[in-house]
């Protein structure tokens, strides 16, 4: 089987993978970072959604071999004492409700949050899009958001 030598959260890691594995896949089965999750895994829920060199991605269709040298960063990279502002916006907006969609949001609004650090709200609508919670928590996403804005004003 390849190896792959792959850079997720600033950690450099070797991984014998089939070229077209999901990095979903490596990531949660051959590196065990469970944070990200499969939904539907045919990108229609964004509950994968990583980044790969600071744009937002969808997990289940990007095959280990097209992430090697990029930068992978997954929920677990945002920061491991949750200073990071999504986080933070997160945690004072108490987003979730079952949960599981909420790696994948984080990330699409860590990914936005690095292109624009103080985007509109058409510009937060778009960047989420592809992101659907089943619990109906886009309101407090939102606000979630906006909390991660004023954090990065300071
Ligand atoms: S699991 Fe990847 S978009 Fe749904
Ligand atoms: S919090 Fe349950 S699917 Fe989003």
């Amino acid at each position: 089987m390849p190896s792959y030598k792959l850079n997720v959260n600033n950690t450099e890691y070797t991984v014998e993978a089939e070229a077209d594995m999901p990095i979903l896949w490596v990531l949660r089965d051959l590196l065990n970072l469970t944070g990200t999750k499969y939904g539907c895994g045919v990108a229609s829920c964004g509950a994968c959604t990583i980044m790969i060199d600071g744009n937002a991605a969808f997990g289940c269709q990007r095959p280990v071999a097209s992430c090697v040298n990029k930068k992978i960063i997954t929920v677990e990279g945002l920061s491991a004492d949750g200073s990071h502002a999504v986080q933070k916006g997160w945690q004072k907006a108490a987003v979730p409700q079952c949960g599981y969609c909420q790696p994948g949001q984080m990330m699409a609004a860590a990914a936005l949050l690095e292109k624009d650090k103080n985007p509109s709200d058409d510009a937060i609508a778009a960047a989420m899009s592809g992101n659907l919670c089943r619990c109906g928590t886009y309101h407090r996403i939102k606000e979630a958001i906006h909390y991660a804005i004023e954090e990065l004003k300071h």
